[in-house]
């Protein structure tokens, strides 16, 4: 039987601006078009792990605002159960800059997401987890004790944890080497891996396992992402031919981790639980805004398209 996946992390209310280019340090651009929806890189990956067919519950916080209710609407319309704290921070909100190749830069002012208490994750973990073994994921918009909490937690109960440390945040080594596996993307790889002393390895995912003994996976874009297995067991998965071009890669790191949870929930083995992440990122890259659901206040200046 699959195991529920639960995500304890961010959401936010993502603005989104469309450019031809991406701007340089100084200079100003004109959008040519804008989108607002739901997003977070907890939330994303919480919504795509529920598309993949898996039985999620999001753990998370939210401020007492409108774009609270959006979230709650948007998990709840994708099938997520949300457990969300209400902290006096506003919602996280993040401002999305996406060139025409679907290239992104993105600023996130954590809110509420920087709030949310160990103890209130905790409490809600310890609740959803008498279903018996679960899929723990993590993400570094959560602050470093959350996350340690969390792994910490995974262990006491012999649940699956699964850490995407993006951005890459100051966790414990405990918490990196609980990990089953570690995603990261290659920048995150390099950051981490200056933590570390690795002699002479062959690939970024390697060095990261040669530090750390577990499962890891570097997601690599266009390139697919490559897997070490626990035992070191290198493999390459190679990504998706895209049918379309690409509009908007916000969030597609979000749907492979997403993916690979639902199908790590179902009893997958990693290689092939990366496969099935590796789909449904491409599945994403053709739509704007990270997650399907769009949702905009009614407020003025807040429309969305
Ligand atoms: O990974 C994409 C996500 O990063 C966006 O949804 C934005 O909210 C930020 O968290």
């Amino acid at each position: 039987m699959s195991r529920p996946v639960v995500v304890v992390g961010s959401v936010n209310l993502d603005r989104s601006l469309y450019v031809e280019h991406l701007p340089a340090p100084g200079e100003t651009v004109l959008a040519h078009d804008r989108h607002v929806c739901v997003g977070g890189k907890g939330a994303n990956q919480g919504v795509q792990a529920a598309t993949s067919g898996a039985r999620v519950i999001f753990i998370g916080a939210v401020g007492r605002d409108e774009h609270a209710k959006f979230a709650r609407r948007a998990l709840a319309e994708a099938g997520v159960t949300a457990v969300l704290e209400e902290c006096d921070e506003p919602t996280g909100q993040a401002s999305i800059t996406v060139d025409d190749a679907g290239e992104n830069c993105i600023v996130v002012d954590s809110g509420a997401n920087a709030a949310i208490s160990e103890a209130a994750a905790v409490d809600a973990l310890r609740e959803v987890s008498h279903e018996g073994p679960l899929v723990l994921v993590c993400q570094g918009e959560s602050p470093a004790a959350i996350v340690d909490a969390v792994a910490h937690f995974s262990v006491q109960g012999g649940h699956r944890f699964v850490l995407n440390l993006a951005p890459v945040i100051d966790v414990n080594v405990a918490t990196l080497r609980t990990s089953d596996p570690l995603i990261v993307n290659e920048s995150e790889a390099q950051s981490l891996l200056a933590r570390f002393e690795v002699p002479g390895a062959a690939s970024l995912t390697l060095a990261l396992h040669a530090a750390l003994g577990v499962p890891v996976v570097v997601t690599r874009g266009a390139q697919g992402a490559d897997v070490v297995e626990r035992d070191g067991e290198f493999m390459h998965v190679p990504a998706v031919t895209l049918t379309g071009s690409v509009v908007d890669s916000t969030g597609a790191g979000d749907a492979l981790v997403g993916g690979t949870a639902a199908a790590l929930s179902a009893g997958q083995v990693l290689v092939d639980a990366v496969q099935a992440g590796v789909g449904a990122a491409a599945s994403v890259l053709g739509r704007r805004g990270a997650s399907p659901h769009q949702h905009a206040p009614t407020g003025r200046g807040e429309a969305t398209r």
